[in-house]
């Protein structure tokens, strides 16, 4: 809150811990600790979190960018670079604040990528960030609201390289932590009755919109690996895996479609 607020480094910070700071920034402090200590998360009260290489703007229209998705970014970008195709088009259903559709376009100079978000307020902070890329970004990702596929235009049905989301795959019963349940958006964490919901429709629909070879790349919760793996089989993709995230737990499902 420190850094945030004098905008110094650690290591600035440290070395001039005994200065005198303006008012303004005193009560800027004062008010971060204050909405921290009512238990509003760290990553709201800063503004900003980082996310792989971006310092995302998030508030309480989106979910907090976590680590277990930086790794579904990293999964994506091996089966983007397998497909070898020269000027990938990419959509990233439920992008929430941006973090992974404006990830694949920084990593990979040449991606389109689309970011579809039910959500019009969660679609404002995925803008604010985009905006904040500059040229080289902005121009290759598109911002569309809708549910699912539904967000897409008609004519990328069959063109689309990689499907990849995050989407909500908590289950209604299921009891959450009181900063998470309190505070992110219930839209973007529960999917329904069994958790299963939001995964299922995305592997169901993504054939349609895919292009042969194509990809799916789906974030979910470790115990809903076998079933998911079912699920897309059932849709059409093989092979299909999951692979793990830093804790080793099975996090990214990968389906795939041959030429
Ligand atoms: C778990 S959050 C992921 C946000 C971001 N992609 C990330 O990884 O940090 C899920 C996102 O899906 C969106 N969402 C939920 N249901 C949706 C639907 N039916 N159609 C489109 N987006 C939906 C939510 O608004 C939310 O932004």
């Amino acid at each position: 809150m420190l850094e945030r607020a004098s905008g110094l480094d650690r290591a600035g910070l440290v070395s001039r811990l005994t200065d005198p700071v303006a008012t303004r920034t005193a009560d800027f402090v004062l008010g971060m600790v204050e909405r921290r200590r009512r238990g509003e998360p760290l990553q709201y009260v800063l503004g900003l979190w980082g996310f792989r290489r971006l310092e995302l703007v998030v508030d309480r229209r989106v979910l907090i960018p976590r680590p277990e998705t930086e790794t579904v970014v990293d999964v994506a970008l091996a089966e983007l670079d397998g497909l070898g195709a020269g000027r990938p088009l990419v959509v990233d259903l439920g992008t929430g604040s941006g973090a992974i559709a404006i990830s694949l376009a920084l990593e990979v100079p040449r991606a389109r990528v689309w970011g579809t978000d039910r959500s019009e307020a969660a679609l404002a902070v995925a803008r604010a960030n985009l905006a904040g890329m500059g040229g080289r970004v902005a121009p290759r990702v598109r911002l569309a609201a809708g549910d699912w596929f539904d967000a897409l235009p008609e004519e990328l049905r069959g063109q689309v390289d990689m499907i990849v989301a995050n989407p909500p795959y908590v289950g209604e019963e299921e009891v959450l932590p009181a900063e998470v349940a309190e505070w992110e958006p219930a839209g973007a964490l529960v999917a329904g009755p069994t958790g299963l919901e939001a995964v299922a429709d995305i592997l169901a629909g993504a054939p349609a919109w895919l292009r042969r070879p194509g990809v799916v790349v789906v974030e979910l919760a470790p115990h809903q690996a076998e079933v998911a793996t079912g699920l897309a089989v059932d849709a059409g993709f093989g092979p299909v895996d999951v692979r793990p995230d830093l804790a080793g737990r099975p996090r990214a499902l990968v389906g795939r479609l041959r030429a």
